[in-house]
């Protein structure tokens, strides 16, 4: 399949993988890439530049396709040493850079100026227009039903996709909600030039994380995921489970007077905890709806070959068989 994507990408199906903490490992990133996909190495889950540089170089070892780094931009008291990120990402030769939580604009005349491509994942239209605006090259449009951090606009995907097309000139990829041929179809007959999967792409072989972290999808609904966070405008949507029953009581207890203190056990390094030695209830971790699209466990090359060929024959047989008729 080609679009404005696979074209300015450089892969051969428009299917990427966002940006995940604990997840993105080189291991993640060189499978998806290998299928025909982007496959992306989160940034900050490797905390040091050096760190980076490293993984960048093991994910070259892995996969001769392009792939992606993410750099996710937080508020912090003591912020990651971005300046080294960006250096190590330029320095190891990498030339798609996923942006997100925060306007890029400072890292743009570095990036472009080395001919990185910039997808900047932003969950409303202003954000996307802004994004554009400054140069990047596309966006991530990430709807209300996403895994990790929705916003506060509450747009599901069905209505920010059309309106993101309606105002957009740079291609955009759909984000949120995709798992399937049919997420696929359905974006790009709403403008979407192709797909950013995060969830989904956890539950397949190759993704490093523990097999309890799988099979927890595998077994959930679209009903079991919960937005935390609300109060601090910091919002997220998890899975269910001990610890964001914990926070979501503190959230009612404490209301407005709500702190990031109050409940920083439960989000603060808790990964390692899930993704790692698979203690599912160690804490708080992203989940989007899409769960419940979720069935199984298989390589990502049979998850993108199988996504193509629904999408295709959706598209050939369905779609236009109901034309002709
Ligand atoms: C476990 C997990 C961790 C994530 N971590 C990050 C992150 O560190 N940075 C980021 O930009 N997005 C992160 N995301 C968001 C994904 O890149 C992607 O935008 C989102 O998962 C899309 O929604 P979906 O889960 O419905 O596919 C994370 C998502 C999940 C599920």
């Amino acid at each position: 399949m080609k679009t404005r994507i696979t074209e300015l990408l450089g892969i051969e199906h428009p299917i990427m993988q966002g940006g995940m903490h604990y997840v993105g490992f080189a291991e993640m990133a060189a499978a998806v890439s290998n299928a025909g996909g982007l496959g992306t190495i989160t940034g900050l889950t490797l905390r040091t530049p050096e760190n980076l540089a490293r993984e960048i170089a093991r994910c070259r070892e892995m996969t001769s396709k392009p792939f992606a780094v993410n750099l996710t931009f937080l508020p912090a008291l003591t912020p990651p040493d971005y300046p080294g990120f960006v250096k190590a990402i330029i320095d190891g030769g990498v030339k798609i850079v996923e942006t997100a939580g925060n306007n890029p604009a400072k890292w743009m005349p570095a990036l472009k100026e080395a001919g990185i491509k910039v997808v900047h994942k932003c969950t409303s239209v202003r954000h996307a227009l802004k994004a554009e605006a400054i140069g990047c090259d596309a966006v991530s449009v990430d709807g209300f039903e996403c895994g990790g951090h929705p916003g506060e606009d509450d747009i599901p995907n069905m209505i920010l996709l059309p309106r993101a097309a309606e105002e957009l000139k740079i291609p955009f990829l759909a984000s949120g909600g995709m798992a399937d041929g049919r997420s696929l179809v359905a974006a790009l007959a709403m403008g979407a030039d192709g797909m950013n999967m995060g969830t989904r792409f956890i539950a397949t072989k190759e993704a490093p994380v523990h097999e309890n972290v799988k099979q927890a999808l595998v077994n959930a609904s679209e009903l079991d995921t919960t937005l935390i966070m609300r109060p601090l405008r910091n919002t997220e949507r998890v899975l269910k489970n001990a610890a964001v029953d914990r926070i979501l009581e503190k959230e009612k207890t404490l209301g407005a007077n709500l702190k990031f203190e109050d409940i920083i056990h439960e989000v603060g390094g808790v990964y390692p905890k899930i993704m790692t030695d698979g203690t599912m209830d160690a804490g708080a971790w992203s989940c989007g709806m899409v769960a419940g699209l979720i069935h199984d466990i298989p390589t990502c090359q049979e998850l993108i070959d199988r996504i193509m060929a629904e999408a295709n024959g959706l598209i050939r047989a369905r779609l236009a068989g109901m034309v002709a008729a």
